[in-house]
């Protein structure tokens, strides 16, 4: 049997064949990631990896390691290696334009992947989850938790478009209070490189700066309030301030089940994976891809977007929404 034949079987699981499979054929598809130190990143490159194996994909997958110029040389490797679609998960927003203008003089259609490409005005598209949201659901929790204190309001990495919309959404609930006087907001950073060591370091500041009163803390991620968490938990004060993340870490689901974090942000990676393949498969195809009336804008243009949802998880809904789901297993997160 050949490969194409077999995965073309493999794909053909269930009553129905994936309409696109058919169309596979080892086509090859190009696949750029900013990191794998974190947890969710290593979801996202596995996941897809799977499905291109379903469906008879040649994925070609490079990793950066959070260098935008590096990223820009493996994606050009990528583009001469004849990729009919490049997957793009940028490390810098706005240097990555270049990439983008590079792919399309070259033919090649490009997915902006969970990080919006920034300042390009080339066609391409979208596909993350609504961040904006992402950010609205820890500043909700948060300012439920503590309508009134001290904060620390960390933001993910300034050359990250997420980490825009992520402290966007959570100030539409901490600014309102800020601007009444009810919360002090006693340090405000971005976190560079979305780094933990970064996040504590800030933390550590804050409480010296402040004589340990801080009252919450709004991390960005799982990675920045596992750093916080550390700094903390020095001062005895783990646990007691409640603190905001992000990605579903295992590392995150064990802090909550523990209760030295208050919630993470489920967003599954799976599903987010499978959709890219499967829409870098149509448009290696010539189709075009559905988006109704969604867009985001990149400074320059209104992108063409897909946008999955995104869920709070604390202690309550952890087992159905982490274990149930077949994302974390049990065992690991109530390890004794
Ligand atoms: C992603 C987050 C991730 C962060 C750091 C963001 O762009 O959306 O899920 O935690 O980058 O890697």
């Amino acid at each position: 049997m050949t490969r194409q034949l077999m995965s073309r079987l493999l794909a053909c699981v269930g009553l129905l064949c994936v309409a696109s499979s058919a169309l596979a054929d080892g086509v090859k598809i190009g696949l750029s990631l900013p990191t794998q130190r974190e947890e969710r990143w290593v979801k996202d490159r596995v996941t897809m990896l799977a499905e291109a194996k379903k469906l008879g994909v040649d994925l070609r997958v490079q990793v950066t390691d959070n260098d935008a110029a590096k990223q820009v040389s493996q994606c050009e490797n990528l583009i001469s290696q004849g990729v009919k679609v490049l997957i793009l998960a940028p490390h810098d927003a706005s240097s990555a334009a270049v990439i983008i203008d590079k792919a399309t003089k070259a033919g090649i259609k490009v997915i902006s992947y969970d990080r919006l490409v920034t300042g390009s005005m080339a066609d391409y598209y979208y596909l993350s989850f609504d961040n904006v949201k992402v950010g609205e659901l820890q500043g909700e929790w948060l300012t439920k938790q503590v309508p009134k204190g001290s904060y620390i309001a960390l933001a993910g990495s300034p050359t990250d478009n997420n980490a825009k919309l992520f402290r966007a959404g959570a100030m539409k609930y901490i600014q309102p209070l800020a601007d009444k006087g009810d919360i002090k907001i006693v340090m405000e950073q971005w976190v560079k490189d979305w780094q933990p060591s970064e996040a504590q370091k800030l933390c550590e500041q804050a409480l010296t700066a402040n004589k340990n009163k801080v009252d919450a803390v709004l991390a960005p991620n799982d990675g920045t309030a596992g750093g916080c968490i550390q700094a903390l938990a020095a001062q005895g004060l783990a646990g007691k301030v409640p603190i905001t993340g992000q990605d579903a870490e295992l590392s995150a689901a064990i802090r909550i089940v523990q209760g030295t974090q208050g919630m993470t942000i489920f967003k599954d990676t799976r599903e987010l994976g499978k959709k890219a393949i499967e829409m870098a498969l149509d448009l290696a195809n010539g189709k075009k891809i559905e988006t109704g009336s969604q867009v985001v804008n990149n400074g320059k243009k209104d992108v063409p977007s897909v946008l999955l949802t995104p869920f709070i998880v604390t202690k309550d809904n952890l087992d159905k929404m982490l274990i149930d789901s077949g994302y974390l297993k049990k065992e690991q997160v109530y390890r004794k």
